[in-house]
This record gives structure tokens, C-alpha cells and sequence, in this order.
């Protein structure tokens, strides 16, 4: 069974986003160690056009081979007029509301999302699935991830997108490993305790 890891960047305080979700001020202090960080780690995690801009284009994938986002953060892309953000990747948007896919590397999942992330967690893969986020997504699915790595930003917001958007449960998690980085961001990697 290959994992589900939910990859994302937030605040000291645990937001992903400005109430309204957007990560632009995690975004504005990503400096080159983060950079050579992703580079060496996580090369898939960055989206086709910025790895273009930013010379990554060549890089195999290290860790993941499909990514499942929700629709928010899939409409970011199509706002910018981008059908397959990471099409380096196999992409998933889960959407009741999409219908018809806009590229033919994106499949919509609209029903039984927990049954297709099953299904492909239990594909034949040496690679992981990316769990993009945002918070409605990884709210549905937070018993189906099985790993965390959170990339703290040294910034307090006081409100904000939480990391999931779900009930009040707990779920305990090890600590695999810390990367402090000269920045201040922290990479911290959890394992789900089962
Ligand atoms: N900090 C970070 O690293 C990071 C990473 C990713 C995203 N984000 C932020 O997160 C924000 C978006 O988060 P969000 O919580 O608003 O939205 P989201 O999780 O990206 O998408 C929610 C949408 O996913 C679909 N969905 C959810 N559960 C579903 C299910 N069971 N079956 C089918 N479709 C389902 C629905 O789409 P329909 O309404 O179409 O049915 C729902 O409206 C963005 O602003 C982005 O900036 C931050």
C-alpha cells in the first residue's frame, strides 16, 4: 500500500491560507535553501509552470506520481488560465460541481472519494500520492492519510484557512523527522500511529 501525504505549507499558528485561503505570504518568503530544499526532496511538489521558470523542469519525480487536490485549489490554475498545473504528475481535482475535465491529464473525482483515494493507494507504485490540499479536501480525507510534511512558515496570522476542515477528532501522529531551515520554515515529517 503506497501512502497518502498531505504536503502543505502553514503558519506557526496552523493556517494554510488568509481566511480566504490565499498562501501568498508563505509563498513571498520562500528564499533559494527552500528552493534547493524542494529541488533535492520534493521536485514534483512545484507546479509545471513555476518549475519551468525556475530551471526544474528536467528534474524526475523523487517522491510522488499522482496528486489529489480539491476544486478551490484546482480553480487557482484555471483562473490563471492553467488546465494542468502539475502535469507532471497524474491529477485528480475532486469536484461535484466541474463535470467535463478541461485537460485529459485531469480526471474528476466526483463520487466515492474515499473509495478512489483507496483505490489509488493500493496501486502497484514505488510513488506516493500527493494530497495538495486545501482544507475542504484534506478535512474529507484525513483518515486516509497516512502522512504528514508540514512546512512551517515563522509567521503568526491570528485567523485563517485551517490545515483541515473537519470535526473535532484526534488523530496521533510520530515524528519521522525536522528540517529547520536558515529561513525559520521547519519541515516536519508524521507518520499516522495506526
Ligand atoms: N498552504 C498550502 O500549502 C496550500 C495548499 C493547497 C491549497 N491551499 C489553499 O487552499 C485554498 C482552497 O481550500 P478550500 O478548503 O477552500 O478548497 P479545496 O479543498 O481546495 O476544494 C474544495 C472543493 O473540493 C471538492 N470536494 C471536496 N470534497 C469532495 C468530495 N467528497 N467529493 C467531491 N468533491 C469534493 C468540492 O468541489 P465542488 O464545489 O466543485 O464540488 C469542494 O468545494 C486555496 O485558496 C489555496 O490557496 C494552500
Amino acid at each position: 500500500m503506497r501512502k497518502l501525504t498531505y504536503f502543505i505549507a502553514c503558519s506557526i499558528d496552523g493556517f494554510i491560507g488568509d481566511p480566504e485561503g490565499d498562501a501568498s505570504a508563505m509563498i513571498s518568503l520562500v528564499d533559494e535553501e527552500l528552493l534547493e530544499f524542494l529541488r533535492a526532496e520534493y521536485p514534483e511538489t512545484v507546479p509545471t509552470h513555476g518549475r519551468r521558470a525556475l530551471g526544474m523542469d528536467d528534474l524526475p519525480n523523487k517522491r510522488f506520481d499522482t496528486i489529489v487536490q480539491g476544486r478551490a485549489s484546482y480553480d487557482l490554475a484555471l483562473k490563471e488560465g492553467i488546465t494542468s498545473p502539475y502535469a507532471h504528475l497524474r491529477e485528480y481535482v475532486a469536484s461535484r460541481t466541474l463535470g467535463e475535465s478541461p485537460d485529459p491529464n485531469v480526471e474528476i473525482i466526483a463520487d466515492d472519494l474515499v473509495g478512489r483515494v483507496r483505490a489509488l493507494k493500493a496501486e502497484d507504485s514505488a510513488y506516493d500520492v500527493y494530497l495538495c490540499g486545501g482544507a475542504g479536501l484534506a478535512g474529507e480525507l484525513v483518515d486516509e492519510i497516512d502522512e504528514l510534511v508540514i512546512k512551517t512558515y515563522p509567521i503568526v496570522q491570528g485567523s485563517g484557512m485551517p490545515m483541515f476542515a473537519s470535526g473535532f477528532a484526534i488523530t496521533e501522529f510520530t515524528l519521522e523527522s525536522v528540517r529547520a531551515l536558515g529561513n525559520g520554515v521547519l519541515v516536519r515529517t508524521y507518520s499516522r500511529k495506526h
